[in-house]
């Protein structure tokens, strides 16, 4: 019987990273994996192809709307859709070599098929009928999350998709009708709306981007509203006849009332994903669940059982990637003795979208909720140099730092690049900086990430160029 130091069940973010390190600290590991490719949902059917889709449509977009206006002159784009799926495509393969690459470079053996857990030291992989066991002095359970479903709503990934059918549609529906205006339903919305997608975003509670800063997610929505987008907010989708050629939702206020129907071409469930679990043999093993299904751990991710630990989307905390890859580094350094950790108080998200949002530590609706006073420092991209000869000056950027010590709690920004924009203020806010140790650290000019600057002066009532 093969033996390890570690088994890693799962071979997403979390996972594979993970085994690199834990590699790297001189271990004896494998990972399992089920799926025929390596990656998890991050790369395959993720964060990778929602990427490559979101780039490349809005680049059809500029070749549509924006070249003109800058004096380079073509012809109306045409949509080669098939093509726009092929440059997805080699994108996921690209980044799934670079895994395959990883495992080999750093000895990990790689065992295809289903991961149960026999208990302590014991995991069963099978496959094709056939099934092995392994020791381990380790297990780390990173088998991520799956769709949510909506209860009589099936999903057939053609006409009613999740966000893997929607990220292969082979045609654009003329009319999309989205349920969740969360982060899967703004990213693959705005593909399909750019691919020329009449598209309807249906959201239970009264407000888009739930846990996003409030201030922000308002002014997203307007934004999207210009784009094209239609929202009916504290509003819930209750069936969706599919007998005929077109669907047909039938949609409530959330509270309940009269209802309505609302047609579509294809329908997107995007309402949150669940921990996965299944197959995984945690009952039998005594791993415990907590109430919502997740694996329950303690402050050093150990599960209920000794030896069995658990990361990333399975587990509590914001659904992302980058959240389950520094737990996978945490929890092979504890396994190795040392001190692995994770400022959860310090997790960037982004969403993708044009613009972009981006955030980091608190919103301003938690530092109220919890009493915390705080001063606001914003400045908007209209009044930065580069925005405006880019002439993309949508969205402004928010600071919130503490009153008494001045110490930044959040960093919120709308705004193109975003995304690229938040880290200064993660690592600004990793060493517990201040909002003044933000505005006199001089920025290149002309850069959009003088507006981080400015709004870092603004807290303090002096920003320049407003
Ligand atoms: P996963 O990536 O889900 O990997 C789990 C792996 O475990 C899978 O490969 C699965 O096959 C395997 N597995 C499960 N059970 C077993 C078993 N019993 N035996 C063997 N193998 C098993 N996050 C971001 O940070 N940024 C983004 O831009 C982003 N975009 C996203 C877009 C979409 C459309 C979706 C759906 C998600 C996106 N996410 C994004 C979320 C991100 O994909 C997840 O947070 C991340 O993949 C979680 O990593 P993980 O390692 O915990 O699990
Ligand atoms: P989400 O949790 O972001 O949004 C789901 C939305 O659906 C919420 O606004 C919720 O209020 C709404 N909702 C729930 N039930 C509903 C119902 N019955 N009717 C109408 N609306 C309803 O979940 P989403 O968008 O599915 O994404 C799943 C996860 O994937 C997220 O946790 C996110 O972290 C991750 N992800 C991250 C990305 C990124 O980092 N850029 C991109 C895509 C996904």
């Amino acid at each position: 019987m093969a033996s390890y130091d570690l088994v890693v069940i799962g071979t997403g973010p979390g996972g594979y990273v993970c085994a690199v390190r834990a590699a790297q600290l001189g271990m004896k590991v494998a990972v399992v994996e089920k799926n025929a490719t390596l990656g998890g949902t991050c790369l395959n059917v993720g964060c990778m192809p929602s990427k490559a889709l979101l780039h490349a449509s809005e680049m059809f977009e500029e070749a549509a709307h924006s070249f003109a206006k800058m004096g380079v002159s073509v012809a109306a784009p045409k949509l080669d859709l098939p093509s726009m799926m092929n440059f997805k495509q080699q994108g996921i393969d690209g980044n799934v070599r670079g895994v395959d690459f990883l495992m080999k470079k750093n000895k990990i053996d790689v065992l295809k098929g289903s991961g149960k857990i026999l208990g302590a030291g014991k995991v069963e992989v099978s496959a094709d009928g056939k099934a092995q066991t392994v020791e381990t002095k380790n297990i780390v359970i990173a088998t991520g999350s799956d769709i949510a479903r909506l209860k009589g709503i099936e999903i057939d990934e053609k006409r009613i998709v999740s966000s893997t059918g929607a990220l292969s549609l082979e045609k654009v529906p003329e009319r999309l009708l989205i349920i969740g205006a969360g982060v899967i339903g703004l990213e693959l919305g705005s593909v399909w709306k750019r691919l020329g997608a009449e598209v309807m975003v249906v959201e239970f509670l009264d407000r888009i981007l739930p846990g996003m800063d409030g201030e922000i997610a308002k002014q997203f929505q307007r934004i999207l509203e210009k784009q094209g987008f239609a929202f009916k907010l504290g509003t819930k989708v209750t069936a969706v006849d599919t007998s005929g050629k077109t669907l047909l939702a039938k949609v409530e206020p959330a509270a309940g009332g009269p209802s309505e129907t609302i047609e579509a071409d294809v329908v997107l469930v995007s309402i949150g994903r669940v921990p996965y679990t299944e197959g995984l043999g945690l009952k039998e093993a005594g791993v415990a669940l907590d109430n919502r299904g997740r694996v329950q751990i303690d402050p050093h991710f150990a599960t209920t059982v000794k030896g069995i630990y658990a990361i990333g989307d399975v587990v509590a905390g914001p659904m992302l990637a980058h959240k389950a890859e520094d737990e996978g580094v945490a929890v092979a350094e504890i396994i190795a003795g040392q001190a692995g950790h994770v400022n959860y108080d310090v997790i960037p998200a982004v969403v993708y979208t044009t613009p972009e949002v981006s955030s980091v530590g608190k919103a301003e609706e938690e530092l109220k909720q919890a009493g915390i006073a705080y001063t606001v420092g914003k400045f908007p991209f209209t009044a930065n140099g580069r925005s405006k000869v880019n002439q993309t000056t949508e969205g402004f950027v928010k600071i919130l730092a503490d009153a008494k010590t001045d110490r930044v709690l959040g960093v919120h920004i709308i705004g193109r690049e975003a995304g690229e924009m938040i880290h200064e203020a993660a690592v600004l806010m990793e060493f517990g900086g201040s909002a003044e140790d933000l505005a006199r650290t001089c920025h290149a000019h002309p850069t959009r990430s003088e507006a981080i600057k400015e709004a870092a002066l603004a807290v303090g009532k002096r920003a320049i160029h407003m």
